[in-house]
């Protein structure tokens, strides 16, 4: 089921994780998911995340598939939901209207542990998700090194790493994107400084 989307055993895939509060308000943010079976995955998130503390409460997430860098880099370093489209699935769940497909998935179980990583100890968890529906809603959309080199800038600058990468990416996305990429993702790094 989740392999139609490009779900692999043994590979992280990044999504957009949107969910819902309590009161049906939606937000959006990148996650890594790893496949355990045709129909389950596994996140691990922050706990401090507002996407772990929806899921918590609602046991529900979509995961959206998409290959648009700036909805990286828009949901991991600015509160971007006002500038987003949210569509609702059958059971009332919100997904991106731009992305290529998306997996909605109830949550199973999970396991809180400590961090332990380059950033010092932090309070992470362990979540099982089964998925019930798979929706593909647009075409394929060809691989480009100029999104990889955005996507990477993000989990980069949300870890709050200023690092000598940042250049290098940001050449790459330079010379593969297009010239209203690269303004928008000009935008949002300035907005994302300016915090
Ligand atoms: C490509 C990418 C993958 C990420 N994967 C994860 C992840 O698996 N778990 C996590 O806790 N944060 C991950 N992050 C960082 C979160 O997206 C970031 O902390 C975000 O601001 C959380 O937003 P929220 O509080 O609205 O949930 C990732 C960021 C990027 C750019």
């Amino acid at each position: 089921m989740l392999e139609r989307l490009g779900f692999r055993r043994g590979r992280v895939v990044e999504c957009i994780a949107t969910t819902a509060d309590a009161h049906g308000m939606p937000n959006a943010a990148p996650v890594g998911a790893y496949l355990l079976s045709p129909r389950t995955a596994v996140l691990k998130l922050h706990t401090r995340t507002r996407t772990f503390a929806n899921l918590a409460e609602t046991r529900r997430v979509v995961l959206n598939i998409t290959s648009d860098p700036l909805l990286f880099l828009k949901t991991a370093l600015l509160d971007a939901e006002a500038e987003l489209d949210f569509s609702t699935t059958g059971s009332g769940m919100p997904y991106l209207k731009d992305a290529l497909a998306y997996a909605e998935l109830r949550l199973l179980d999970s396991r809180r542990y400590t961090l332990r990583d380059s950033l010092g100890e932090s309070e992470a968890a362990l979540l099982r998700l089964e998925a019930e529906e798979v929706e593909v809603l647009a075409p394929p959309q060809a691989f480009s090194r100029g999104a990889c080199a955005l996507v990477e800038l993000a989990v980069e600058l949300s870890r709050h790493r200023c690092s000598e990468l940042e250049s290098r990416l940001l050449r790459v996305a330079r010379r593969c994107l297009s010239a209203a990429e690269v303004k928008e993702a000009e935008r949002v790094l300035e907005l994302c400084r300016s915090r």
